[in-house]
């Protein structure tokens, strides 16, 4: 592709229908595959699994929903999917999808909703086309989500067992936006479709003739035939458009830039200076706006911020990249994965009436005087006789080992998440909201690592006394309550997880021990379906 003239038109970056869901709501999506997806104007169109009411309307990314606090939304997933994958899998991993399977598996979470564990989407809730098989935790069709949290960025997409990461880069995302405008109009923050938008932003490549490109062997073929330890492509896709243009005004936007690649870290900037304030991540508003020139994003993490394009000196402005990947020691960036999305900036005559207030919403504290427990979880990357990766774990144990993180209902908990590994993993934790508290540096790496290894036991291996190198400041647009955290290699992370509701004063209730119980897991999908992913069993 000729990247230097390759910026496609987006007319509305916004390309997906939106449903705003003001009344209690129900609707059926489908999971359709979509022949006719155009990423580029130079590209011929790529097969693709996508979200949508009908073949016809289907959108990558999926259809964005916008729901109202408190007002339930019920969704029934459907699964269209043909029976043979577009992508290569790797049957090696633990994964739904057998030689007995006759269909695609799929099941959609919704990611950073506080929900009934029914409703979670876990791993092996997966349902095959027409509802024809299902995964041993699969409960019903129709999932429940009561919008019962703060306002604020969530996505759903594909989670089935070993599958995910190839479902995803076929398709399988959307954003799902909560609102609460009693609390939020007030903050005067740009509004309504054309300057409040959603970008999803993720990683691709692709043949000439179109479809989408992934290694079909492995690292370690002898081991796992196909599944490589992280995708990375060189396409960067805004909204469903190859290296998008989108036309502005010289005014305030709202951007909530969602990272939905499975590997990519985004460091974003703009090139001609221009600066932007952050309001919001994934899950919750910060308490007061951050004015930045860049900021790291991991995939599944959420920046939502303000750009005022009356600030810009030139007429166009790039937003780019330079994070490596893999981050943070991986390839530097080149002149296709660093450049996101272009916006050619044209005069706004009407008045910006929207501003940045000084404060956005306040929430509780996390009290840690009352945390329930303290756990350790460390992050483990095993590698073959050739030295490269074959798989990952939490805490050295595999997913289906019996769950070890059993929370109680409404308590605080603190981890100190330990990364043994060599490469940044995104946390995240299902029904959890957590809190940065610090990042501290393990000092005589070796011979913890090696105590690790052997022993496989934070405490017998003092971490303590290991935890005490550089402490890395969190930064202040992350303070907030998120669902995702970027664990720095070689560091403890150490962050407080509150299994519960932000807002106590809630008439709804749903009971969080029931089955099949959450998921906690690195967001990388690579690392997440091999299997850097444990069960989360909350108990009363
Ligand atoms: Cu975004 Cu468990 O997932
Ligand atoms: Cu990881």
């Amino acid at each position: 592709l000729d990247i230097d003239s390759s910026f496609s038109t987006v007319p509305k970056v916004s390309c997906s229908p939106h449903f705003t869901l003001d009344s209690s709501f129900t609707t059926r999506l489908k999971s359709n595959i979509c022949i006719k997806k155009k990423f580029h104007r130079d590209l011929p169109p790529t097969t693709v699994y996508a979200f949508g009411r009908t073949k016809e309307t289907a959108t990558i990314p999926g259809p964005t929903i916008e729901a109202l606090y408190r007002v339930d939304t019920h969704v029934t997933w459907q699964n269209y999917l043909p029976p043979n994958h577009i992508l290569p899998w790797d049957p090696t991993i633990p994964t739904a999808m057998t030689n007995e399977t006759r269909g695609i598996p799929t099941v959609v979470h919704l990611h950073g909703g506080i929900h009934e564990p029914e409703s979670d989407g876990n791993a092996n809730a997966w349902f095959t086309a027409k509802f024809n098989e299902k995964g041993p935790t699969w409960t019903k069709k129709t999932y429940h989500y009561p919008n019962n949290q703060q306002p604020g960025n969530l996505w759903y997409h594909d989670h089935v067992m070993g599958l995910t990461r190839v479902n995803l880069l076929a398709g399988l995302l959307g954003a799902y936006i909560i609102r609460h405008p009693a609390i939020e109009d007030p903050l005067g923050l740009p509004r309504g479709d054309e300057f409040d938008r959603p970008l999803i932003v993720f990683d691709r490549n692709f043949r000439t003739d179109g479809s989408i490109f992934v290694n079909s062997t492995g690292n370690n073929p002898s081991i796992h035939p196909q599944w490589q330890p992280e995708y990375f492509g060189d396409v960067i896709i805004v909204n469903g458009k190859a290296w998008a243009r989108l036309t502005v005004r010289r005014r305030k936007y709202r951007f909530r830039i969602i990272n939905a690649s499975n590997a990519r870290f985004f460091r974003f900037f703009f090139t001609n200076g221009l600066t932007f304030t952050q309001v919001a991540s994934d899950s919750a508003y910060i308490e007061n706006p951050v004015t930045a020139n860049d900021t790291l994003v991991g995939p599944s993490e959420i920046t939502d911020i303000i750009v005022d394009f009356s600030q810009s000196r030139t007429n166009v402005a790039i937003l780019a990249n330079d994070a490596p990947y893999p981050y943070p020691s991986g390839n530097p960036v080149n002149d296709a994965n660093g450049k996101v999305i272009k916006f050619s900036i044209l005069p706004y005559l009407e008045p910006d009436t929207s501003r940045v207030p000084e404060r956005l919403l306040e929430y509780p504290v996390s009290d840690l005087s009352s945390v329930a427990r303290t756990r350790y979880i460390s992050m483990y990357e095993y590698v073959s006789d050739i030295g490269e990766p074959t798989h990952l774990y939490l805490n050295g144990k595999p997913f289906e080992a019996a769950v070890t993180e059993t929370p109680k209902v409404g308590s605080t908990e603190v981890w100190y998440v330990i990364n043994l590994t060599k490469d940044n993993h995104p946390l995240h934790i299902h029904l959890g909201l957590l809190k940065v508290l610090d990042q501290t540096e393990l000092v005589n790496w070796d011979e913890f690592k090696n105590c690790m290894t052997k022993v496989n036991d934070a405490v017998k291996c003092h971490v303590d006394q290991y935890a005490r190198g550089k402490k890395v400041e969190v930064l202040a647009h992350e303070k907030g309550w998120k669902n995702v955290y970027k664990m720095i290699p070689g560091y403890v992370t150490k962050i407080a997880v509150r299994f519960s509701y932000i807002h106590t004063n809630t008439s709804y209730e749903f009971d969080a021990t029931a089955e099949p119980g959450y998921l906690y897991h690195c967001h990388t999908l690579e690392h997440e379906d091999n299997a850097m992913m444990r069960p989360l069993k909350i108990i009363k």
